[in-house]
């Protein structure tokens, strides 16, 4: 079966194709499949972004289609940025922004997780949501220098933060994987 990833992210694709194609699945990006459109995500949950961008491509290819939405939700901010994670200061001040607002904020009080909603819409163009998170810890400063956004100040519970993890090993616990996971369990229980 045909499925369509709502996304050009070269990452994504090749985590999705990873999971999926073993169980027989075709995986085509949103240009592969020819559709050139950037949704507004003005949804106030995961689920709801990840939803206005499944059926906003679904509407026009009319195969099925997953999309992600994912954050960063930290508790002492009462679970800010949250859906506005990209959005909360450009890109290369999002760490060092982060650390300012948690400036005098303990060790113990600095809990937070990245969560993902992934919306499958199926052949009948019926929604599906998955989702998947990964807790930690805010750290104190940056450190790593691989992936992207929040990861040099995530502080996974192995000491490390995501941006001192190669892309294999954060591929085993991070969010969008196990969102991911309850996906392709999804299907593995006979479910399409
Ligand atoms: P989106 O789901 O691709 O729209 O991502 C939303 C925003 O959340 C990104 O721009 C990042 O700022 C943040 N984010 C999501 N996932 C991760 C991650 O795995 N590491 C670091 N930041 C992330």
């Amino acid at each position: 079966m045909k499925l369509v990833l709502a996304s050009n992210n070269a990452n994504k694709l090749r985590e999705v194709k990873q999971l999926l194609e073993p169980l027989g699945f075709e995986i085509l990006s949103q240009r592969e499949a020819g559709v050139v459109i950037e949704p507004e995500e003005n949804g106030s949950t995961f689920a709801e972004n990840s939803a206005i961008k499944a059926r906003a491509v679904y509407n026009i290819c009319k195969m099925p289609v997953i999309a992600d939405d994912s954050g960063l939700c930290v508790d002492y901010l009462n679970g800010a940025p949250g859906v506005f994670s990209a959005r909360y200061a450009p890109e290369n001040q999002l760490c060092d922004k982060l650390i300012a607002e948690l400036d005098g904020v303990s060790a113990q009080n600095r809990n937070a997780h990245f969560a993902c909603v992934i919306c499958y819409i199926d052949k009948n163009a019926k929604e599906h949501f998955f989702e998947g998170k990964v807790f930690g810890t805010i750290g104190f400063e940056k450190k790593g220098t691989n992936g992207f956004g929040y990861d040099p100040v995530f502080v996974y519970k192995n000491g490390k933060t995501l941006a001192q993890m190669d892309s294999d090993e954060k591929n085993m616990i991070s969010h969008r994987a196990n969102a991911l996971k309850a996906l392709v369990e999804y299907f593995e229980n006979g479910n399409n």
